[in-house]
Parts: C-alpha cells; structure tokens; sequence
C-alpha cells in the first residue's frame, strides 16, 4: 500500500464546509470527523491522513512537507506568505478583511494604533495608504481593542458582521476578499503529482457544477 497522502485541515469555523466540500467531492470521510478531538484522523479507505491544525498553522504544516495538502483561508495566506502552491480557490468561508472602529471617530494624527491578528497585511495596507500605524498583534477578540482603548482601529476579518454590529463597530473600509484556498507543497506535487491532480479534478467538478447551477 502507498503511503498515504497527507492532508492539513483547519479547525474552527472552515472546517465543517471544508469536510462538506471533500465529501461531495467523493471522498469519504468517517462520521468521527465531525465531532472527535483527535488531531490526527486516519482515513485507511481513501489512504488519507488528515492533520486537524490551528487554521493559521495550516501553510506553515504544507510548507515543511509535513502535511502535503492543506486548507487555507486568503487572509492566512496573505498573512503567512508560505512557499506552497495554492491550486484551487474552494469558495467556501467567504468574508472580507476589513479596517473597522467605533463609529465617528477619527484616528489619531500620531502613530494610530491598529489591532489585529494580520499584522503583516495590516502593516502593507497602511503603508500603501501612505499612513503611518503602530500595530499591536493579538491572537482573538480583535473587536475588543478600539472598545477598551487599546487601539484607534482594527483589521479582522468580518463575515456576517454580527460580531460589528454587537459591540458597536462599524467598519470604515473594505481591504480584500477572502475565501478559503486548496494548497499544496511543491514537492509533493512533483512526486505525488497523480494522486493530487485526482484531488483538484473531483474538487474542481463540485465548484465547476456550482457554478453552472447558479
Ligand atoms: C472572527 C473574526 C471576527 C468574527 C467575524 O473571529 O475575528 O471576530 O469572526 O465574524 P462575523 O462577522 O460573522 O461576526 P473568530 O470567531 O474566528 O474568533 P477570534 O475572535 O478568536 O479570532
């Protein structure tokens, strides 16, 4: 039997579209998927090993061959900047990052300050409004930030903006789309070429039926 093709999946709010889409796809995924707290999930009928990661952690796993294929959210991927081929947008987990604060208020003139969880894309995208910022790097409840005084703005991801709206946020612009991305390590794919070309092709004919459809 062939070693089995390894597989980063993200944990969180992705990943039960995710295992939705690989299971249209054809592939079979045991029931103990959904609801186990294992992290390594052997799947001996499809010769699959899935990895259940932190969704951040996903490219840096592909990149260091460990998981040969993964998912992976834009904003990681822009956050990340991994050597991983990204091969598929799966169009699934659609949001947007955004600049967002409390309403009415301007940033300070001095070195505002920005928090977030992207201090990377959050640094890029002042830097090309030609806006000098402090960032200040947290690791969740971003919202909480501008409510507390900790930071004039914040850049996170908004997907229904509930979490906005509930804390009495609003957002000021719009920075890029996000929906999540099939990767795969450059290596694995030269030496596994035929397996994961298998995957994309099955992955592709549920996006490209999608897409018909609508
Ligand atoms: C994300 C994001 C926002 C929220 C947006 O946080 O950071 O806080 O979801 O979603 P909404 O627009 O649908 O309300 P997540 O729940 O992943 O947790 P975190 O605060 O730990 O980052």
């Amino acid at each position: 039997m062939k070693e089995p093709l390894i597989f980063a999946m993200p944990k969180g709010r992705i990943f039960e579209e995710a295992a939705a889409l690989l299971r249209e796809a054809g592939f079979k995924l045991p029931p103990e998927f959904d609801d186990s707290r294992k992290l390594i999930i052997d799947v001996p009928e499809e010769n699959f090993r899935f990895i259940l990661s932190k969704p951040m952690d996903v490219p840096t796993y592909v990149e260091h061959g460990v998981a040969d294929l993964g998912i992976a959210g834009k904003d990681v991927m822009l956050e990340e900047d991994r050597d991983v081929y990204e091969v598929l947008d799966l169009k699934i987990s659609a949001c947007h990052l955004a600049v967002a604060g409390l309403p009415n208020t301007k940033m300070n003139d001095v070195a505002p300050r920005i928090a977030t969880k992207y201090p990377h894309v959050a640094a890029a995208y002042f830097r090309e409004q030609g806006e000098q910022v402090e960032i200040i790097k947290l690791n969740g409840s971003i919202e909480l930030a501008p409510m507390i005084g900790l930071a004039d703005r914040i850049v996170d991801i908004v997907s229904t903006g509930r979490t906005l709206v509930e804390n009495g946020l609003v957002e000021y612009e719009q920075i890029v789309d996000i929906t999540s991305r099939l990767i795969v390590n450059p290596v694995s794919y030269r030496m596994k070429d035929e397996r994961i070309n298998e995957i994309v092709e099955a992955i592709s004919g549920v996006l490209n039926k999608e897409t018909t459809m609508k």
